[in-house]
């Protein structure tokens, strides 16, 4: 199983090299491998994350080149975009085409360069987050597509997780790990576990890019994380992401050097009000400092927001996409609040799957080059189609749960997660066959 295409290096200088893929030439950052020109290698993330012996490679390489070409074909038939003989009102067709950033009335995706949103304004970015009708919706999503095809081809990340403890100090309103919740099992994983099962993911079913989740828990001091990360080093070949929630600016600084090199930490809502209303003690000032001080790291940031929060307005919404811009997002992470029977938003609506994917949409039109994942909460809200659904807005990334089985039920931050009765394989399966049929290819070759 493989989530990336070998690439040739054709380019040193330095740490950064470039490599080429079926005659497309991407840039990437190698510090972790001993490269010479002519070298296969996989890159995730922008990073070099390993050499390919060159048999296989080309074995690789061969059993790709038509699918490769054939699936560009589909992605592009399916973001193709015809608006003009829709019937929409001229005010919504300007709307549309101040989003993509072009002329909306071609049927044919123009790489022209094009740069997208920067044309929308916060009253069309407030008219596209309340749109209502089926048919705008439809349109609004089609045009979202469509930019993320313009600007980043069929390239689609999966992700795997793994969720090593759900222990948390924290008593977050929404979230059915949270302290307080005395009603779920809790595990910790000991460190040669979470290891073998990273060994698993990566070796056996070659996921290339892994998030390591747990709630807040300082059960795992320093040290222990860092052995942990240096032990995942050692055996994986993985562009390895930490979620751990708020841990001292030392912490991240010690993980850096150990070799991890992303943090998935949502600021959950950038309004501060409802923040310290929902996440009691804590101050939204603190996390960003948190999300700031990594990305200064050189840690690629994952971050976002919940989508249907008590009290949330469509103002909130368009502050998070623009919060986690200014981030520096390099991956986006929006999902649908999923009420849990033992906290506080108990009585609380579910997230909206419509507003959901509008955020998506609106992602993509604010930031055009952004990996935009479909949450795991869209999914759980319609497990048949939300994935489908959210690449089809803009999203151009999933995750996979890579947990161990036996804990995988018991990681509830909401409950009836999508995903978690299924074997690992089949999950697989079912993920790259999906993507097949959107003539999505598995890889990250989109980011440089
Ligand atoms: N519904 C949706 N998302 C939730 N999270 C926590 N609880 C819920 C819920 N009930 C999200 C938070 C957290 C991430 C790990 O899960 O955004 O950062
Ligand atoms: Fe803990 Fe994160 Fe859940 Fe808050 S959202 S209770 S910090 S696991």
């Amino acid at each position: 199983m493989c989530y990336a295409i070998p690439g040739k290096v054709i380019e040193i200088k330095d740490k950064s090299v470039i490599v080429e893929y079926f005659g497309e030439k991407r840039k990437a950052l190698n510090e972790f491998v001993d490269l010479k020109i002519g070298d296969y290698i996989y890159a995730q993330g922008g990073y070099v994350i390993s050499r390919v012996p060159e048999k296989e490679a080309l074995e690789t390489l061969e059993a790709w080149k038509d699918l490769f070409f054939e699936l560009k074909k589909i992605d592009l038939k399916i973001s193709e975009r015809r608006f003009a003989e829709e019937g929409f009102s001229k005010e919504f067709i300007d709307l549309l085409n101040r989003a993509v950033g072009s002329d909306a009335t071609t049927t044919s995706p123009a790489v022209n360069g094009q740069t997208g949103a920067p044309n929308l304004s916060r009253a069309d970015l407030l008219y596209i987050l309340n749109a209502q009708k089926p048919k705008e919706l439809d349109a609004i999503y089609r045009a979202a597509n469509f930019v993320r095809q313009k600007h980043l081809g069929n390239a689609c990340c999966v992700h795997g997780i793994i969720e090593f403890s759900n222990y948390c100090i924290n008593n977050c309103w929404y979230c059915g790990i949270r302290n307080d919740n005395q009603s779920i099992k809790r595990y910790r994983m000991e460190i040669d576990e979470i290891v073998e099962a990273m060994d698993m993911a990566v070796n056996k079913y070659g996921f290339k890019a892994m998030v390591l989740q747990s709630g807040e828990d300082p059960w795992y001091a320093d040290e222990k994380l860092v052995e942990l990360v240096k032990k995942i080093k050692e055996k994986c070949a993985v562009l390895l992401f930490i979620s751990i929630g708020e841990r001292s600016p030392e912490t991240y600084t010690r993980l850096f050097e150990a070799g991890a090199r992303g943090v998935l930490l949502r600021f959950e809502t950038s309004n501060a009000a409802l923040y310290e209303k929902l996440r009691p003690g804590k101050k939204l000032a603190d996390r960003l400092a948190i999300i700031e001080h990594c990305y200064k790291l050189g840690y690629l940031i994952l971050t976002g927001s919940i989508i249907g929060l008590p009290n949330q307005t469509a103002d909130d919404l368009i502050n998070d996409i623009e919060l986690a811009k200014k981030l520096h997002a390099e991956m986006y992470t929006f999902g649908p609040l999923i009420p849990h029977h033992a906290t506080p938003l108990k009585n609380t609506a579910f997230g909206n799957l419509d507003l959901s994917l509008k955020v998506i949409a609106a992602t993509r039109f604010i930031d055009p080059n952004a990996k935009i994942v479909v949450t795991t909460a869209l999914e759980t809200l319609n497990p048949k189609e939300g994935q489908q659904q959210g690449l089809l807005a803009g999203a151009n990334s999933l995750m996979i749960n890579c947990t161990p089985k036996k804990y995988q039920p018991h990681y509830e931050i909401y409950p009836d997660k999508a995903g978690i009765k299924d074997p690992l394989e089949e999950k697989i399966e079912d993920t790259l066959a999906l993507l097949k049929s959107l003539g999505r290819a598995p890889t990250d070759l989109g980011i440089t």
